[in-house]
């Protein structure tokens, strides 16, 4: 267990309560150690001795590491003095440079979680501005291990770049088992089997890629020069790579460019 009080401002939000009981699950973080903020001061880890508070000077008062996990319009509102403190910041094109100005922070980590911290299967890259000792950096690495998979990144450009990428969590997937749904649809598959069937796709089958790489599953389904095999080929053919990549340069650009 760690002796780090983590005061998450935005802890009853979708990322910020996917955090806080995953902290405490995995055991990283007793509840004393935790405190949380939103603008009612009501969330359900209160009912298991956890601090909620609508005051976010306290918060930062109690807290050795501070999360911002609040949209990034809601930032400017803040007015959080957490001067010689490390800032965790989980907002989309917000950068650093903007968090220590704001804030007075000695040190900002950017990290860019997923919607998947809710099943605690989000990949999540952070990157260090500022001086981190080994052991708060090993915090941060097991705070986010808390939610799944985790990494810290050299650059806060790949932050911004990755946001793009794996912070989008279920989007793509979303819309590749909508489009698989809609084209059997077309096609006059039932509905219910439609959906079913794109399903088994895009959850169903993915799992596989935990256990083989993406480049052998697709080298041993084009080997069948089948089905499967056409219907890669159509994709490949149609650019879909240059599409995918395009996709998420634009999403980048937002990032980039600052919210
Ligand atoms: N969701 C995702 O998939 C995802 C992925 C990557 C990154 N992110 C980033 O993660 C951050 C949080 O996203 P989210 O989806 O968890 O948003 P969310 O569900 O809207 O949570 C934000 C929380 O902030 C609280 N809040 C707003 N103003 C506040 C204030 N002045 N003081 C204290 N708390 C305040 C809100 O609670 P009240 O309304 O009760 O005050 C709300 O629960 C965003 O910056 C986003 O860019 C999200």
């Amino acid at each position: 267990m760690s002796d780090a009080v983590l005061g998450i401002i935005g802890g009853t939000g979708w990322l910020g309560d996917g955090i806080a009981k995953a902290a405490l699950a995995s055991g990283l973080l007793s509840v004393d150690h935790l405190v949380l903020s939103n603008r009612s001061g009501e969330g359900e880890l209160a009912g298991c001795g956890v601090r909620i508070t609508t005051d976010n000077c306290e918060l930062v008062q109690m807290s050795s590491m501070i999360m911002l996990s609040v949209r990034p319009e809601q930032f400017d509102g803040l007015k959080l003095d957490a001067a010689g403190k490390c800032v965790i910041s989980l907002m989309a094109g917000v950068p650093a440079s903007r968090i220590k100005a704001a804030t007075g922070a000695s040190v900002v980590v950017r990290a860019m979680p997923n919607a998947a911290v809710e099943i605690r299967r989000s990949f999540t890259p952070w990157f260090v501005d500022g001086e981190l000792s080994v052991a708060d950096k090993a915090f941060v690495q097991r705070l986010f291990e808390s939610v799944g998979d985790a990494a810290e990144v050299p650059l806060e450009d790949h932050i911004d770049y990755l946001s793009a990428l794996s912070g989008t969590g279920p989007a793509y997937p979303a819309l590749l088992a909508q489009a698989l749904t809609q084209g059997a649809i077309a096609q006059g598959i039932p509905d219910s089997i439609a959906r079913r069937a794109a399903l088994g796709v895009v959850v169903g089958s993915a799992p596989l890629l935990a256990e083989r790489s993406a480049e052998q599953l697709i080298e041993a389904l084009m080997a069948y020069r089948g089905v499967t095999a056409a219907g890669l080929q159509a994709l490949t053919d149609g650019g879909f790579d240059g599409l995918i990549g395009s996709a998420i340069q634009a999403g980048a650009t937002v990032a980039r460019k600052g919210m």
